[in-house]
């Protein structure tokens, strides 16, 4: 059975193991916890056998008329079960009395968001590719 939690207070670096797939220099577990800590919102996805957590979503968020998504990921062994949709679905529905929710993604996951009520958009972005470890 997956969980979803709204709040990172019972979560452990040990429970965050596996994530940034395919990231060149990957965030520790440590780091994890302090960027899911530090966001305005978090939903974590948590396998009530093995208090695990296989997948996360994070919001940060001026409070008053936008929020951004930078970060969702579902462990590969828990793709393809609805978990992501869960929680973007969650999220949005917590940043629902807001004007403006943004996030960037691939063109190949733009039909997956459109099926969560999002619609496409044109951005921009830096990557400092140097600080991808967080510390
Ligand atoms: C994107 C992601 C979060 C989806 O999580 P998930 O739990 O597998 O999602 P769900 O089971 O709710 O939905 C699966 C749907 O995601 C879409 N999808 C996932 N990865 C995709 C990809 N690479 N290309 C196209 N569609 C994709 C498909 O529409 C799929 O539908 P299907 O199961 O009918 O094939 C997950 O694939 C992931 O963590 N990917 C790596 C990190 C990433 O890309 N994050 C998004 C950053 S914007």
């Amino acid at each position: 059975m997956i969980r979803l939690l709204d709040a990172t207070e019972p979560i452990t670096p040990e429970q965050l193991k596996g994530f940034f797939v395919g990231w060149p220099a990957p965030p520790t577990p440590e780091t994890h916890l302090r960027l899911l800590q530090q966001s305005d919102a978090v939903v974590l996805a948590v396998d009530d056998a093995t208090q695990q957590v296989v997948g996360f979503i994070t919001a940060i968020s001026d409070g008053v008329l936008s929020a951004y998504i930078p970060l969702l990921e579902v462990l590969p062994a828990w793709q393809g079960q609805g978990i992501g949709r869960q929680l973007v679905e969650r999220m949005l529905a917590r940043l629902a009395s807001l004007y403006m929710v943004d996030l960037l993604c691939d063109a190949e996951l733009q039909p997956f968001y459109a099926t969560l009520g999002m619609r496409p958009a044109a951005g921009m972005m830096v990557r400092n590719y140097a600080k991808q470890r967080g510390e």
